[in-house]
């Protein structure tokens, strides 16, 4: 008989996990990719199981595909709006937390300013814990959906050049991408100003360079990165028009790309900033692609962390 690689109750980071166990999830994601282009887009998976979506930070793309991943799955969902909830009366994560396991909860997905808020809930809850993102820390279904779509488009993750240029220090998502493609044997260089791109990271097994054109060069994956002004105290660089000049990714770099490098950003896109509006839309971009993968890779997630495997 075969045995599942996923024996975990929660999914809160990249790091802890082996390279089997993100295979799996990517496979399963395949499976449930299948679903979203049926005429009846649901499946009878967590029928009975409650899902609360519980965003502490502002979410477009995550909050939203979580809420439609579990409803695939027939699960219930709730949305705590947190701005109208009693964390604003003073109520602790933990006891806002106990509260939704109170009411049956049976996997809260949790997005928050704080590094190590899901891990904070996990060893406390008997509920599955999703990280949708926790501080500078970790965004671990991004970077699955990112190996997602960059596996569907080359056919594999080992030994492809993959850049990240941008905001790497205050970015969760470039923390996850690193965790992920040096675990399944991607080459990956990370750029941008020596203030947003420490040298501290080749320690994590990547290349870092503060030349674009030398980040560029040879790539078979550029993936960009928004400034995170929201989790800088000062700013990093003299001013946008600046970083934009020394680091967007702009048409003249892009004629200097490989014809068949893949763009990708994670959103929210800053149009004109990190990069030119017509290469966000041009046909070698993914990065609407990437966002409806993330749905099949969140249903994976809820499904594994359910006990679905
Ligand atoms: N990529 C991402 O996390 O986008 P949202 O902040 O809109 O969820």
């Amino acid at each position: 008989m075969k045995t599942t690689p996923w024996n975990r109750k929660d999914l809160l980071g990249i790091q802890d996990l082996s390279p089997a166990e993100i295979n799996f999830i990517l496979d399963t994601a395949t499976a449930f990719k299948q679903v979203g282009q049926r005429t009846i887009k649901k499946v009878p998976s967590l029928r009975g199981k409650t899902m609360v979506n519980l965003f502490v930070e502002p979410s477009t793309r995550t909050r939203t595909s979580f809420e439609l991943a579990a409803k695939r799955l027939s699960a219930d969902v709730i949305n705590i709006d947190t701005s109208a909830s009693s964390l604003v009366k003073g109520e602790t994560l933990k006891d806002t937390a106990l509260n939704l396991q109170a009411l049956k909860a049976d996997i809260i997905t949790i997005r928050h300013s704080a590094a190590g808020a899901p891990h904070f809930l996990a060893s406390r809850l008997k509920a599955s814990v999703v990280n949708a993102g926790d501080g500078a820390h970790e965004h671990p279904t991004q970077a699955l959906l990112d190996a997602f779509t960059i596996w569907e488009k080359k056919g594999k993750i080992a030994g492809l050049r993959v850049t990240i240029l941008g905001d790497i220090l205050y970015s969760r998502v470039a923390r996850s991408n690193i965790w992920l493609l040096t675990k399944l044997g991607a080459h990956v260089t990370l750029a941008g100003p020596s203030t947003l791109v420490p040298r501290t990271f080749e320690q994590l097994g990547c290349r870092v360079t503060h030349n674009i054109d030398d980040a560029l060069d040879g790539a078979d994956v550029i993936n960009l990165l928004r400034i995170q002004h929201e989790r800088q105290r000062r700013s990093a660089f003299p001013s946008i028009g600046e970083y934009t000049a020394v680091f967007g990714l702009n048409k003249e770099r892009f004629a200097r790309t490989k014809s068949d490098a893949l763009i990708m950003h994670p959103g929210p896109i800053n149009r004109g900033v990190e990069i030119d509006s017509e290469i966000a839309d041009c046909e070698r971009s993914v990065i609407l692609e990437q966002v409806t993968n993330g749905l099949a890779v969140r249903m994976a997630a809820l499904f594994l962390c359910a006990g679905g495997a």
